[in-house]
C-alpha cells in the first residue's frame, strides 16, 4: 500500500555511496528528504543531483537530511558521481541509495508500472523529526523537479511545527504568514506580538514570527 501524509516513513537499511546506512539512524532526529530518480548517467537526473548538491548549506541550515535513490548499482553510482561533481560543478556528498532489488522503491511505493516496469518514478519525501511523511510529490522522468520549492516547503513545514502559522499560496521568506485554525484569534494576538491582521474571522494574517 503506498504511504500517505501522516504516515510513519517506513525504516530499512540499504547500501549507499557512503557506506551502509539505517535509514532512522542517518536521519536522527531531524529532518529528512528522501527521493528517487531513474537511472544514473541521465541527463534530467544528474541535474537534480547537482542541484541538491549546490543546496547542501540551505538543507543544513534547515536541518535536513537528504538521502537519493535509484535502482543501480555501487559501481554505476561512484562513476556517475564523478561525472555530476565535473558538469554541475559541485560535489556531491549526500548518499545515494544502490538499490538493486527494490527493497526501499518498494516500501516507498516509488516504481509505477505503468510508467516503467523497472525504474523508479522522481518520488520525493520530505519526513518530519516524528519520522511522518509531511510531503510527498512524483514527478515524471522528463521533468526535473524544482528544489527550490522543496526548500521552500521545509520552511514552510518547519514554521507550521513551531509557530502554529500556515503560509499562503505563493508564500516566500519574509512574507506574511497564516495563523492556524486552531489558534482563535484572542489566542493569536496574545501570542503574535507583531501583530495579526484579521481579513475574516478564518483568514488572519501575522509577519513571518521567526524573523526580526
Ligand atoms: C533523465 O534523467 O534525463 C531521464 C531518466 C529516465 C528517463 C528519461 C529521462
Amino acid at each position: 500500500m503506498s504511504l500517505r501524509l501522516g504516515d510513519v516513513a517506513p525504516n530499512f537499511q540499504a547500501k549507499t555511496s557512503n557506506g551502509d546506512i539505517d535509514f532512522y539512524e542517518y536521519l536522527g532526529d531531524g529532518w529528512g528528504v528522501l527521493f528517487s530518480h531513474p537511472a544514473d548517467y541521465t541527463p534530467v537526473c544528474t541535474t537534480e543531483l547537482g542541484k541538491t548538491a549546490l543546496l547542501k548549506h540551505e538543507f543544513e541550515k534547515r536541518n535536513v537530511k537528504v538521502l537519493a535513490l535509484s535502482v543501480d548499482g555501487l559501481e554505476r553510482h561512484k562513476g556517475w558521481i564523478s561525472d555530476i561533481n565535473e558538469t554541475q560543478n559541485t560535489t556531491v556528498d549526500f548518499p545515494i541509495i544502490a538499490d538493486e532489488d527494490r527493497t526501499v522503491a518498494n516500501l516507498y511505493d516509488m516504481i509505477h508500472p505503468n510508467a516503467s516496469e523497472t525504474t523508479t518514478v522522481r518520488s520525493l519525501f520530505i519526513i518530519g523529526p516524528d519520522k511522518k511523511v509531511k510531503l510527498f510529490i512524483t514527478y515524471p522522468a522528463s521533468t526535473g523537479r524544482n528544489f527550490n520549492e522543496v526548500l521552500r516547503v521545509i520552511d514552510s513545514l518547519q514554521l507550521t511545527a513551531n509557530y502554529s502559522v500556515a503560509t499562503p499560496a505563493d508564500w516566500k521568506e519574509g512574507e506574511d504568514v497564516i495563523v492556524v485554525l486552531a489558534v482563535s484569534t484572542e489566542a493569536a494576538i496574545e501570542k503574535f506580538p507583531k501583530g495579526v491582521k484579521i481579513v475574516k474571522p478564518y483568514l488572519r494574517y501575522t509577519p513571518q514570527p521567526n524573523l526580526d
